[in-house]
């Protein structure tokens, strides 16, 4: 099951209408996903609706504007896509759902620095995991989990009870996430995905 496989899933089961996409490229997850209204943001990309960087347009959209679905997969740094998020809740209707994108990279070399993503233009999840764990670690007020599938699509919502916050250790790295992995994701598979849609 591929990322917009999930996004649309979801779209069919919640009847969403309004989709954002942070982090456009060359429009393969947006071109396949089917909802009403679709908005991309890349400074970068041709297939983006807004060529500004993700921070700039949280800061120019209205207050009150909000989308049903929201696809983070903008620059897979830690405090961009930490905040990719945050901005992403502020802006997310009642019901809906934040899908990220890179939350499980395989080994320590797919999480390297953007530096070295510049010099070898491999698969990079970057430290879009450590965005991720920060917000496990501190947010109870949210619910949040990842499929393991497609390097790892995080969901997250704020519709429900909240979620047990992990104890995160100070100056973590990759060697502590290996052994908590699915403790720290809350990973799930993508049957199990499939069963909260039925
Ligand atoms: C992995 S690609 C997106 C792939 C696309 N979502 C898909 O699934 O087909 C990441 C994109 O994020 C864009 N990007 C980088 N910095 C960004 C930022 N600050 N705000 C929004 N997009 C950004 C890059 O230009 C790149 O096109």
């Amino acid at each position: 099951m591929y990322r917009f496989d999930i996004i649309n899933a979801l779209i069919k089961r919640y009847s969403y209408q309004r989709y954002l996409e942070i982090g456009v490229e060359g429009g393969e997850a947006f071109s396949n996903v089917q909802c009403a209204l679709k908005h991309g943001v890349d400074p970068f990309s041709v297939n983006a609706t807004f060529r500004i960087p993700s921070d700039d347009f949280f800061d120019m959209i209205n207050e009150d504007v909000e989308y049903d679905i929201i696809f983070v997969d903008g620059l897979h740094v830690e405090d961009q896509a930490q905040r990719d998020i945050e901005n992403s809740l502020l802006h997310l209707s009642e019901g809906g759902v934040i899908v990220v994108h890179d939350c499980n990279p395989p080994t320590e070399w797919h999480q390297r620095s953007y530096e070295e993503f510049l010099q070898h233009y491999s698969p990079w999840n970057g430290t879009t995991w450590r965005g991720f764990v920060n917000l496990r670690a501190s947010r109870p007020d949210i619910e949040m989990c990842v499929i393991d599938t497609d390097w790892g699509c995080g969901i997250v919502t704020q519709n429900g009870e909240g979620q047990d916050v992990i104890d995160l250790p100070d100056n973590y790295t990759y060697t502590d996430f290996q052994a908590h992995r699915k403790e720290w994701l809350n990973l799930i598979s993508v049957d199990e995905f499939l069963q909260t849609l039925a």
